[in-house]
């Protein structure tokens, strides 16, 4: 039996932070039949790999417990024509539409209100897929395209060389999403940017804008301000003083507002690292270098499936971890029904949240079962070292 309640946690490990609790009470052992052979560790886990088509294992899932997932992530065959060592990636294309769309639909059955999905997809289908993910999500609810660069090297047998491929992003409610998204954390780079040229004790620092465009403006926020060294600044054209007088007055007074090394520069606001609460914005460029590529992915496949055969289109762990990390908590439950090698659950393990992965390749068994033992071991590749993985949890394994 797979139990949930608001007294379970999943039991890992992680240093990732606290586990959420959820007032559900979810037992997928009520519709589905549960396999002790293929099941490993902690026997009260919440997550599940379930062995079959999705389409029926969705269905299953959308009856018993709608509302519950935080964050899908699909991966689907992208219809390329292909013939995989694990699976065909060949159909019509009105059959290959129809049979993700079907998915969706009760994807979009299994979302929470503040629930998103985020589906893979290249250049020959993205486009027909949106407009049938629209149809079923509506417009409004589009969050974005994400382009993900799957590769830095150029592909010199084709007419282009295909270097990135895309993310498109539906909210089930967009409005409550994008109050409860996550920003990113402040990168190396971004921290880089602040300084302490006059020796502040309140630490690094760094200068932004003082005024902004006029369009609501008072009076009160047109007048000069007088610089260190006598020489008085007004707001450019167009624009106006972010404060009124007495107010930037005040900032003076506090050292908030630098004049340049000389006191001569037009006037501009100090904002310390150490008071900066919110994070970065997801942005819609998603970087080789900051989320890895095919080739990363594979690399790291040829370290945990020495053993068995490779498989032929992972995604890179770091990826799947920026997914989870804008889209969902710890706690919350994460949905991949084309779970391939297993790479959501991966991911989702060492960052403590609850996964449903369903695939219907025999390599449920001799790759995801076989990774997630490693994870559970505490395995050392991919996301494990920046989360700080240990080891710990389980699984239990389904068959529909
Ligand atoms: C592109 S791969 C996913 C790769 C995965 N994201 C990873 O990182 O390894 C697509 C997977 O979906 C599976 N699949 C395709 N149709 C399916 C269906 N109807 N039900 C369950 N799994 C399916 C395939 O067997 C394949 O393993």
């Amino acid at each position: 039996m797979t139990l949930i309640d608001s007294a379970v946690s999943c039991g890992t490990s992680s240093g990732t932070g606290q586990i959420a609790s959820i007032d559900t009470t979810i037992d997928l052992g009520r519709s589905m039949q549960r396999v002790a052979k293929w099941s490993v560790g902690d026997s009260e886990t919440a997550n599940a790999l379930i062995h079959g088509d999705n389409l029926k294992a969705l269905s299953l899932l959308a009856q018993a417990h709608p509302g519950s997932v935080k964050c899908a992530y699909l991966d689907p065959p992208y219809n390329n024509g292909e013939s995989y060592q694990h699976y065909y990636d060949s159909m019509g294309h009105e059959e290959w539409l129809l049979a993700v769309t079907a998915r969706i639909e009760q994807i979009r059955a299994l979302l929470s209100d503040d629930g998103s999905v985020w589906i893979s997809i290249d250049d020959s289908e993205l486009h027909y897929l949106k407009v049938a993910a629209d149809g079923i999500f509506g417009r409004v609810n589009f969050v974005g395209t994400v382009i993900w660069e799957r590769r830095t090297t150029r592909e010199n047998r084709k007419a282009f060389s295909r270097n990135h491929e895309y993310l498109l992003v539906y909210a089930k409610k967009i409005d409550v999403w994008a109050k409860q998204r996550n920003a990113l954390p402040l990168t190396d780079d971004v921290k880089s940017r602040y300084k302490n040229p006059d020796d502040d004790p309140r630490g690094p620092w760094q200068s932004i804008t003082a005024n902004v465009q006029e369009g609501h403006a008072t009076p009160q926020q047109y007048y000069g301000i007088i610089g260190e060294n006598g020489k008085v600044h007004h707001p450019p054209k167009g624009r106006c003083w972010v404060y009124v007088e007495q107010r930037m007055l005040q900032e003076i007074a506090a050292n908030n507002v630098w004049f340049g090394k000389d006191g001569n520069s037009v006037p501009r606001l100090k904002q310390f690292l150490a008071q900066r609460k919110t994070g970065l914005t997801p942005e819609t460029l998603w970087r080789a270098e900051e989320v890895g590529t095919t080739s990363t992915a594979k690399k790291h496949l040829l370290d945990l499936f020495r053993e068995t055969s490779l498989f032929d289109t992972p995604k890179p762990e770091q990826l799947i971890e920026r997914v989870l990390a804008i889209a969902s908590n710890p706690g919350d439950i994460v949905l991949d029904p084309y779970l391939g090698s297993g790479t959501t659950a991966a991911v989702a393990h060492k960052m403590n949240r609850i996964y449903w992965g369903i695939e219907k390749g025999e390599h449920i068994k001799t790759h995801c079962v076989l990774r997630l033992r490693q994870v559970i071991t505490g395995e050392r590749g991919g996301v494990s070292g920046p989360l700080g993985w240990k080891g710990g949890g389980g699984f239990a394994f389904f068959r529909v």
